[in-house]
């Protein structure tokens, strides 16, 4: 008699180990997906655990303790509510958008605690920022003249900070964002003049802003630019023509989407950071507020993306889970989104995660294209059409960085639980 194998529920990605599970339920936000499914009426839809969103700023939180300002970049996800609920958790709102601004200035934010960065802000949108009175992050000379000219025009003193793109870039960002030509920020070299430039309008230059990339898993990475940033900062001080009152570090912490990826060091970064902003920058700029924003660290791993199998196939041998959802909204998991290899994300049967009944089966979405793949040849528990198939870690960059209009599907329903 050979010995019966262990037989166990299929988690094989650490974060599908880790979803709150009953029985054979996952659990959103402490509801059972089912149960949730018909609360929200329709499938595909997002959820974003609320709990899990406040633990994950107070733990960035207690790390960084009370000399950095924490804020959350809303284009990570811009839901209202999402935005709403961080708005009281967290000290300012980055936005990269009018819209996103609106959505910032409604959750009753002080405009003074919202700031503005990104290129290609049209002179409509430096207009309604001027006019709202929030931080104004500059990204060229042509921004900082309609920023100027914006103020003229409405009597208003514009707030602006210079996005620098610095001559070092950070190794190990998975979307790099810094370093060489750019079109982010304005090169080192060149933001001594347009501080000359601004020193003679009547703005109000409060400091500057570096984000040197994003999706960065590596502690030792993340706190070499963070240093070098501050040192950057430090050396550009002189030519300000104030004081230096804003430093803001970015951020670009990120998650571990891939079974091989681990967590970022969250101890290590606040440490050396502690040190960063100790021993150089208070010193250096005793008046200036140290600042990081963070956005996927924030709400990616809050999130689920929830869909329906409608159809259950097999093509020559190979198992295909048809799904009522796809790249249209959860773009990234399909690999379509800046990847170089494509790699499965990690994705579940949330009705069924105490099945013991597994097979490896392919997920693909709705749409008329190869493209549309959710997980390629992943070991899950056998699934039937009504099944829920959900991808995790769609908090960050899901439905709004998905390409939602292809082939006319509906748009898929959002619910902060
Ligand atoms: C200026 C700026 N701030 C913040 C972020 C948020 O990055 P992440 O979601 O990686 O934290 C980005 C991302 O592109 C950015 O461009």
């Amino acid at each position: 008699m050979t010995a019966q194998p262990l037989v166990e529920p299929v988690a094989l990605h650490p974060a599908v180990a880790a979803v709150p599970v009953a029985g054979d339920e996952l659990l959103v936000g402490g509801v059972p997906l089912t149960r949730l499914a018909a609360r929200v009426g329709s499938t595909p839809f997002f959820a974003y655990d609320r709990q899990r969103i406040t633990d994950r700023v107070r733990e960035v939180r207690a790390a960084l303790g009370g000399a950095v300002r924490l804020g959350y970049a809303v284009k990570a996800n811009p839901m209202p509510a999402v935005v709403q609920h961080l708005a009281g958790l967290v000290d300012a709102l980055d936005v990269a958008s009018a819209r996103e601004m609106h959505t910032a200035l409604d959750t009753g934010t002080d405009p003074h605690h919202v700031s503005f960065a990104g290129p290609g802000k049209t002179p409509e949108e430096i207009r309604s920022a001027v006019a709202a009175g929030v931080l104004i992050e500059l990204e060229s000379d042509t921004e900082a003249r309609r920023v100027v000219a914006a103020g003229d025009e409405l009597g208003v003193v514009p707030r602006v900070a210079v996005r620098v793109n610095p001559d070092f870039a950070v190794r190990g960002s998975g979307m790099r964002m810094s370093g060489g030509p750019q079109q982010f920020g304005v090169d080192a070299e060149q933001v001594p003049d347009l501080l000359r430039y601004l020193g003679a309008t009547g703005v109000d230059m409060l400091g500057f802003h570096v984000f040197a990339g994003s999706q960065n898993l590596s502690a030792e990475q993340i706190a070499q630019a963070q240093s070098a940033t501050a040192e950057l900062v430090i050396s550009l001080a002189d030519q300000m023509p104030g004081t230096v009152r804003y430093v803001n570090l970015g951020g670009g912490l990120g998650i571990p989407y891939f079974p091989k990826d681990r967590p970022v060091d969250l101890g290590l970064v606040s440490e050396s950071l502690a040190v960063v902003v100790g021993e150089r920058i208070a010193p250096a700029l005793p008046d200036a507020d140290v600042h990081i924003e963070l956005g996927r660290y924030l709400v990616g791993e809050a999130g689920y993306y929830v869909t329906r199998v409608i159809d259950r196939k097999i093509s020559r041998g190979r198992t295909y889970l048809v799904v009522d959802g796809g790249m249209h909204h959860q773009l990234a998991a399909s690999g379509n989104l800046g990847q170089v290899i494509r790699r499965n994300y990690p994705v579940l049967v949330g009705d069924r995660m105490a099945s013991l009944d597994t097979e490896q089966a392919t997920v693909v979405g709705c749409l008329c294209t190869p493209l549309d793949l959710l997980a390629d040849d992943v070991p899950l528990p056998r699934a039937e059409p009504g099944d829920l198939v959900v991808v995790l870690q769609a908090g960050a960059y899901g439905l709004t960085a998905s390409p939602t209009a292809f082939l006319s599907h509906p748009a898929p329903a959002e619910v902060l639980v």
